[in-house]
C-alpha cells in the first residue's frame, strides 16, 4: 500500500486519539472490543481529522489491571484478535493516513508471565529473581514488609511468596497490584529484553510508543520508607516531597538508550511519557533532545475550568518544554481520569484515579458538565502543540456513575474494598449507533461493562453531520486547528476585560472562554467556531468561541 504519511516531526503538531481497546468497537460480538472492530471504524476516526491513534494494551495478559498487567509483550491476547489482526489494523490505519502508536508497559510484567513465575521458582538471590524487586522481609521472621510503600491501588506495595515447601518466604515489590510486579531495571538483562520488544514492535511498523509509569521504573538505593504528604495513593509527586519510586534520576539513561533505537528506524517514530511529575519543569526532564519525544501534560488535565489557574499552566507549559525544544502536549481525558464532561463540573475534591460513583460527593450536573467540556476542548484545541483526546469526549460522554458494584472491573475498588470507586466509569464501551445492539458497539447486546441506556443521543450517528453536535464541534476544530496552523503557531493574551475570561491571539485566530457564571460582552467579528450557543455580541458563561482576526 502507497503510505500518504509525511514525514516533518509530525508529533509536534498531531492530535492523537487514545483507543481503548476493550471499549472502542468489538468485531466478534462477544462484549469486549478488538483489534478487527478497531480496523473496521478506523474510518469514522480519519473522518474526524485526527492525525494518530494511541491504543491502550492488547498483549497477552490476565486482565487483572484491563492489559497494564502483561504476560507476553509480543503477542495478542485472544482477547482482541491476533498478531496478523494487528498487521491488517495498522495497514489500514497507515492507508488512511493515520499513525499508529502502542502503549510499553515497562515498569512491571504480571505476575502470570514466564519471568515472573521462573523468579518465583528459584531461590532467593539468583538471577532470575534479580530481574525483579524481592526482599527479605523485616521482623524476626521476615514478617513484615521490607518497607513502608504502600499500592497506588490502596493497600501495601509488597506481597510475600511462598516458598516450594510451603513456608513463607521473600517479598516482592508491587507499586500496583499484586499481579504487577516490578521489575529491577538496574539489571541489563531487563533493559535488553525491552530492547528487543521495542525493536518487535517497530519492526511490525508501529509508529511510537506511549510509555506507562514512565516516571517509576527506577527505585531510590535502599528503598528508603516514605509516607505520602498529601493525595495518598497519588501517581504524583512534587519536588519537595517526591517519593523514592517516582521520577528518580535513574530512568533517563533507560530513555536514552530506547531514543536510539527509535533513531535507527524511517520515519520519525516516537515516544510518549507518562510520567506524573511536578512541576512542569521537571517533567520537561523527560523530553530532553535526546529521551522522549512528548509527556502528557497532566498539570493542564489537573487545572479546573477557572481563567487565571488555566492562563498560568498555558504559560507554565509552553516554557518548560520550550526550554528543552519540545513540543507542549494537551490533555483533558483518559482512561485513568473522571472524563472532563463530568469532571470539570464537580462541586467536590475528586484526586485523579478515585473515580466517582452512586455515593461519592459533589456529583456534576451532566448538562454544567458538557458544557464546560465543549468550552475546556475549544479552548484546548487552539492552543500551539500536540492535543490528544481519549474516546467518546467527541462525542460528549459523561463519565458513568451509576455502574453496579458487581460490574466494577478497577483493582482501586477491590483493594480498598469499594472506597474508591476506580476508573471503570470512564471506560464503559462507547455508542456508535443509536439504534443498535449495544448501541452498534458491537453486532450483539454484550457490553462487559453495562452502557446507560440512555445514550442514544451520545451516539455518533446520532451528531454526525448535526449542526451544534459535540461531534461537529470537534470536527471543525480539529479542520480550523489545520487550517489556520495553530499547532505551530505562538499564542499572545490579550486584555480579556474580565478576570473570568481568557483571550488569546494564535495566528490569525482570537480566542475567548468565559469560565466565569455569567455572560460577557463578545467582540465583534467572524465566528470559526463556538463551544455553544452565542448570545446578541455576547458570550455566555462556560462558552468559548474563535473569531477570525
Ligand atoms: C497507568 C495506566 O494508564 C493505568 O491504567 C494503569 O493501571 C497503571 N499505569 C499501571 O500500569
Amino acid at each position: 500500500m502507497t503510505s500518504v504519511l509525511q514525514h516533518t516531526e509530525w508529533w509536534r503538531s498531531a492530535v492523537i486519539y487514545q483507543i481503548y481497546p476493550r471499549s472502542f468497537a468489538d468485531a466478534n460480538g462477544d462484549g469486549m472490543g478488538d483489534l478487527l472492530g478497531i480496523r473496521d471504524r478506523l474510518p469514522e476516526l480519519a473522518e474526524l481529522g485526527i492525525d494518530a491513534v494511541w491504543l491502550s494494551p492488547f498483549y497477552t495478559s490476565p486482565q487483572k489491571d484491563a492489559g497494564y498487567d502483561v504476560a507476553d509483550y509480543c503477542d495478542v491476547d485472544p482477547l482482541f484478535g491476533t498478531l496478523d489482526d494487528f498487521d491488517s489494523m495498522t495497514s489500514r490505519a497507515h492507508e488512511l493516513g493515520l499513525r499508529v502508536i502502542v502503549d510499553l508497559v515497562p515498569n512491571h510484567s504480571s505476575s502470570e508471565h514466564v519471568w515472573f513465575q521462573a523468579a518465583l521458582a528459584a531461590a532467593p538471590g539468583s538471577p532470575e529473581r534479580d530481574r525483579y524487586v524481592f526482599r527479605d522481609g523485616l521482623g524476626e521472621n521476615g514478617e513484615l514488609p521490607p518497607n513502608n510503600w504502600e499500592s497506588v491501588f490502596g493497600g501495601r506495595a509488597w506481597t510475600r511468596t511462598t516458598n516450594p515447601d510451603g513456608t513463607p518466604g521473600q517479598w516482592y515489590l508491587h507499586l500496583f497490584d499484586s499481579t504487577q510486579p516490578d521489575f529491577n531495571w538496574q539489571n541489563r538483562w531487563v533493559r535488553d529484553q525491552f530492547g528487543d520488544i521495542l525493536r518487535f514492535w517497530l519492526d511490525r511498523g508501529v509508529d511510537g510508543f506511549r510509555v506507562d509509569v514512565a516516571h517509576g521504573m527506577v527505585k531510590a538505593d535502599g528503598l528508603p520508607d516514605w509516607t505520602a504528604p498529601d493525595a495518598a495513593g497519588s501517581m504524583g509527586g512534587s519536588d519537595a516531597t517526591r517519593a523514592p519510586f517516582w521520577a528518580q534520576d535513574g530512568v533517563h539513561e533507560i530513555y536514552r538508550e530506547w531514543r536510539e533505537i527509535l533513531n535507527g528506524y524511517e520515519g520519525e517514530r516516537i515516544l510518549a511519557a507518562e510520567a506524573w511529575v511536578d512541576p512542569l519543569t521537571d517533567m520537561a526532564k523527560w523530553v530532553r533532545p535526546d529521551e522522549m519525544h512528548q509527556a502528557f501534560n497532566f498539570p493542564y488535565l489537573e487545572t479546573p475550568w477557572t481563567a487565571q489557574p488555566l492562563r498560568a499552566v498555558i504559560d507554565a507549559s509552553i516554557s518548560a518544554f520550550s526550554e528543552v525544544e519540545a513540543p507542549s502536549t494537551w490533555v483533558l481525558s483518559n482512561h485513568d481520569v473522571v472524563r472532563h464532561a463530568s469532571r470539570l463540573a464537580l462541586t467536590a475534591e475528586n484526586p485523579q484515579g478515585h473515580g466517582i460513583g452512586p455515593k461519592s460527593a459533589g456529583l456534576p450536573i451532566p448538562e454544567l458538565g458538557l458544557r464546560r467540556a465543549r468550552a475546556a476542548t475549544a479552548l484546548m484545541l487552539s492552543l500551539p502543540g500536540s492535543a490528544y483526546i481519549y474516546q467518546g469526549e467527541e462525542l460528549g460522554l459523561p463519565e458513568v456513575i451509576d455502574l453496579p458494584d458487581d460490574a466494577r472491573e478497577d483493582p482501586t475498588w477491590f483493594r480498598t474494598n469499594g472506597e474508591r470507586y476506580g476508573r471503570d466509569g470512564c471506560r464503559v464501551p462507547i455508542p456508535w449507533e443509536a439504534n443498535s445492539p449495544s448501541f452498534g458497539f458491537g453486532p450483539t447486546a454484550a457490553s462487559w461493562l453495562p452502557q446507560p441506556s440512555d445514550w442514544a443521543p451520545f451516539a455518533r450517528d446520532s451528531q454526525r453531520g448535526v449542526e451544534g453536535s459535540t461531534l461537529t464541534m470537534y470536527r471543525l476544530a480539529l479542520a480550523l486547528r489545520r487550517a489556520h496552523e495553530l499547532a505551530t503557531g505562538t499564542i499572545e493574551w490579550l486584555d480579556a476585560g474580565a478576570d473570568t475570561v481568557l483571550a488569546l491571539r494564535n495566528s490569525d485566530v482570537l480566542v475567548y472562554a468565559n469560565t466565569g457564571d455569567s455572560a460577557v460582552t463578545l467582540p465583534a467579528g467572524d465566528v470559526l467556531l463556538a463551544s455553544g450557543p452565542l448570545g446578541d455580541n455576547e458570550l455566555p458563561a462556560d462558552t468559548t468561541v474563535w473569531l477570525r482576526a
